[in-house]
């Protein structure tokens, strides 16, 4: 997988920032059980892109909030994006071998163990949240918060959308269906990001928290529709996964309902809708256009 990444410095070292704190979280492989830890590290620590933490991150600078104290937030969500990608690769699942340039995580340690991999990186997104959010932000914030990563990861947030999906692998969804599909399946855990990163404002403006809101839900639905396209425009060692693994299964995508024209015109209305929430940031909001625009233009 190539570094891509034509982000900017500060961008690129919110990316660091995440890999750090991911670091020093993931239990160490010398506890045990050892090869767990071993397997979730696997899982965690071998490049991704850090979309989510550095949304997180960049919500958090837009009302002024230092960036270090929404470390806890990111990397809650990126664990349970970490999580999702385990168990999406599996065999009963999407059945993919490589992730991120590297064997998936089952192909290594074994489908089991992965299996384990997941819902350990989940427990660890939770009590990260219960414990090392900074002390300013209020009780009730707080379990908002968690509230607010429960409901984006479960039935009605991201294994909603991957129970969809499923259920939707040769089937011919309309484009209101598959709206919802990618909504969920992976509109969730970016809003959750964006509202994370924002929450670590101690009593926070609801006005601020809403337009954030609607610039999330916009920017995550253009997320999943670029990995869409991906997967026909892209090339597997860019990708550092499997390019062609949706037409190879017959899943329903954008770019198959649209085509790929169409599909890119889509993920640039909802790019320009997006930026138009961030307006009353003015200069703060300048790390979320500019994530907005790499979300939109990615090769991988
Ligand atoms: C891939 O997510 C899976 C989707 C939800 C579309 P990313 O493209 O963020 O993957 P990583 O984290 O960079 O590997
Ligand atoms: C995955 O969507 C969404 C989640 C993991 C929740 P995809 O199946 O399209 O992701 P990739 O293409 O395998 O990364
Ligand atoms: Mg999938
Ligand atoms: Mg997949
Ligand atoms: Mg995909």
């Amino acid at each position: 997988m190539t570094d891509s990444s034509n982000i900017s410095p500060r961008l690129s070292q919110w990316r660091e920032q995440a890999d750090a704190y991911l670091h020093q979280i993931l239990p160490s492989e010398n506890t045990t059980p050892k090869s767990l830890h071993k397997a979730m590290a696997y899982a965690v620590l071998n490049g991704g892109k850090r979309v989510r933490p550095i949304l997180a991150y960049a919500a958090a600078h837009a009302l002024e909030v230092e960036t270090s104290q929404a470390n806890a937030a990111a990397c809650a969500v990126e664990l349970i994006h970490a999580y999702s990608l385990v168990h999406d690769d599996l065999p009963a699942m999407d059945d993919d071998d490589l992730r991120r340039g590297k064997p998936t995580c089952h192909k290594v340690f074994g489908e089991a163990e992965a299996i384990l991999v997941g819902d350990a990186l989940q427990s660890l997104a939770f009590h990260l949240l219960a414990h090392k959010l900074p002390d300013g932000i209020p009780a009730q914030q707080r379990l908002d918060m968690i509230d607010l990563l429960a409901v984006a990861s479960g039935s009605r947030g991201m294994c909603g959308g991957q129970s969809i999906d499923l259920n939707a692998v040769g089937q011919s969804l309309n484009i209101a269906e598959l709206e919802n599909m990618h909504i969920h399946k992976t509109g969730a855990l970016i809003r959750a990001s964006v509202k994370l990163g924002a929450l670590c404002k101690p009593n926070v403006e609801k006005a601020q928290l809403q337009k954030l809101d609607h610039f999330a839900k916009q920017i995550g639905l253009a997320f999943q529709i670029r990995d869409d396209i991906l997967d026909i425009e892209g090339e597997t060692d860019t990708l550092g996964k499997p390019q062609g693994s949706d037409i190879a299964r017959n899943k329903p995508t954008y770019p198959a309902l649209l085509g790929l024209d169409g599909a890119k015109e889509m993920a640039e209305e909802l790019y320009q809708d997006a930026l138009a929430s961030l307006d009353m940031f003015a200069e703060r909001g300048e790390p979320l256009r500019e994530l907005s625009r790499y979300i939109i233009q990615r090769d991988y």
